[in-house]
């Protein structure tokens, strides 16, 4: 039997899986295997668009940008395999691929030792200069003209440390706990999408890297590997959250949340941002969905709308309040509301009762001007104060996410009321760029400079960090360089008579 023969035989040539392009009937190619996917496309969890956009032809390349192979035997039924491709029969280059590295770039010549990196920027820079470019412009994108997404650092760096001298700063300690499970730091790796993008390991890298640092990593709905093998990854004493897009098909989401509780997740963070994801241009440029034949057109599906929209069609818009009590009964975790973003809204959380909130914008990527995380902590924190007064009983943690790039950023926000501080896109981009490795070196990295600022800023334990340590007073006025507008910049004509331009 040759390789990739099927037990019956039949081998499918080119040609013949070239006529099978269409909605009502649409094989693909995988690692040599043809399979009929037609009665798959609406289970797809990633939508049906991505696979409609490789029909009738080889996928394995686009494939693989987001699976692991062994996703095909756990998701596919045995009946959907047609036969082998006829590979004689596959015209060179019939996949073509969003993306590749132009010469003489950092990719091709070879990126600096790991050892040499210095700061999440660094990785950052490597990433940018490393990763095929689709994937890098779904990492980095912010919506419309990527404001929140610079204000998310910028905010950071309107809030000043005031430091305490002759304190006692010989032994530091910032472990912690986070809904009751320790972490030696007082971050957390937050979900990120599609980590197979940026390296083949994606969230096994990410996962293992959290778990060998122990630090917590919440694991995202749109992973590109699936819930078993990430936390089949989980080491002894390792622990994983879960983050929940909600599944138009309430059925899915609880079989999604059973499944995340019986895996052994430990707390349940639900993104409540994102009823849509947020209109991202640069991701969209790429064409995610790039190669779809022309006849295969949808009306409501437009040819390059970014991996974003490409994954996201699932995602329950309903979702409200009074779906809060559902999930309460459906799962025993702790339930986290990941996406608040005012003060009215986490008493609303309070009340509502679950165990935490993420004040956060999405990483810049949902609504374009949104107030950074850090903006949002003082009037949360006072508002739950005087909620908590009059109601007393279990208080929720608060997290915030957005923008940290520097351990000092991660004090300020725990000075200011923030029980911990969740990091996406920098551990993604150390990935993406080095792999594991490099994720536990911005672990470390991060953990090497709190070590630092704490000692500097005579706080030796988490405890020492109170509000009277920033100054925030200038957080919400936005006073300093105002954050730059680049793509209206890009496209101004200033006034001109004559030959004075003003
Ligand atoms: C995003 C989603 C998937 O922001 O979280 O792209």
């Amino acid at each position: 039997m040759s390789p990739g023969k099927t037990q019956d035989g039949r081998v499918i040539d080119y040609q013949e899986l070239q006529r099978h392009n269409k909605a009502t009937d649409c094989w693909v190619a995988l690692h040599g295997q043809v399979y009929d996917l037609t009665s798959f496309l609406d289970e797809h969890p990633g939508g049906r668009r991505l696979i409609l956009a490789q029909a009738g032809t080889d996928g394995t390349e686009a494939f693989e940008e987001v699976h692991s192979k062994d996703v095909i035997s756990r998701t596919l039924s045995p009946e959907t395999l047609i036969g082998a491709l006829d590979q004689e029969t596959v015209p060179e280059k019939a996949v073509k691929l969003p993306g590749s590295q132009p010469k003489g770039t950092m990719a091709e010549e070879g990126k600096p030792d790991l050892a040499r990196v210095l700061n999440m920027y660094e990785f950052e820079y490597i990433a940018r200069k490393t990763m095929k470019k689709g994937a890098w412009n779904y990492y980095s994108s912010g919506t419309d003209d990527e404001i929140t997404l610079r204000e998310n650092t910028s905010a950071f760096q309107r809030v000043w440390l005031i430091p305490r001298v002759l304190v006692d700063v010989s032994r530091i300690n910032f472990e912690t706990t986070i809904l009751g499970y320790p972490s030696s730091a007082p971050f957390y790796m937050t979900a990120t999408a599609l980590g197979k993008l940026g390296h083949m390991e994606g969230e096994l890298a990410l996962t293992r890297a959290a778990g060998k640092s122990k630090i917590i990593h919440m694991l995202p709905t749109l992973s590109s590997f699936s819930l078993d093998e990430m936390t089949a990854v989980r080491g002894p004493d390792q622990v994983q959250f879960f983050q929940l897009y909600v599944n138009k098909d309430r059925k899915i989401t609880e079989r999604i949340v059973k499944q995340a509780e019986a895996r052994g997740c430990k707390a349940l963070f639900i993104t409540v941002d994102a009823p849509a994801l947020g209109n991202r241009e640069k991701d969209m440029r790429t064409k995610f969905v790039d190669d779809r034949p022309a006849e295969m057109e949808e009306k409501d599906v437009k040819r390059s709308e970014g991996a974003a929209r490409a994954i996201s069609t699932f995602i329950d818009d309903t979702l409200c309040w009074a779906d809060i009590p559902w999930f309460k009964r459906i799962t025993h975790l702790p339930i986290v509301l990941k996406g608040i973003q005012c003060a009215a809204d986490a008493v609303l959380a309070a009340q509502h009762g679950v165990a935490g909130i993420v004040l956060s914008n999405h990483g810049g990527r949902q609504l374009e001007t949104a107030r950074s995380g850090l903006e949002i902590l003082p009037e949360v924190m006072a508002a739950l104060k005087s909620y908590y007064a009059d109601h007393p009983g279990p208080e929720m943690e608060v997290y915030i996410d957005g923008g940290v790039r520097r351990a000092t950023d991660v004090i300020k926000a725990l000075a200011m009321g923030a029980k911990a501080v969740g990091i996406g896109r920098p551990f993604l981009y150390a990935m993406s760029a080095y792999g594991q490795p490099g994720v536990e070196k911005a672990i470390q990295l991060l953990k090497d400079e709190m070590n630092m600022a704490l000692r500097l800023l005579g706080a030796p334990t988490l405890a020492h960090l109170r509000p009277d340590m920033v100054d925030a007073r200038n957080l919400g006025l936005h006073v300093g360089p105002p954050i730059r507008n680049y793509l209206s910049e890009a496209v101004y004509e200033p006034l001109a008579f004559g030959n004075h331009k003003l």
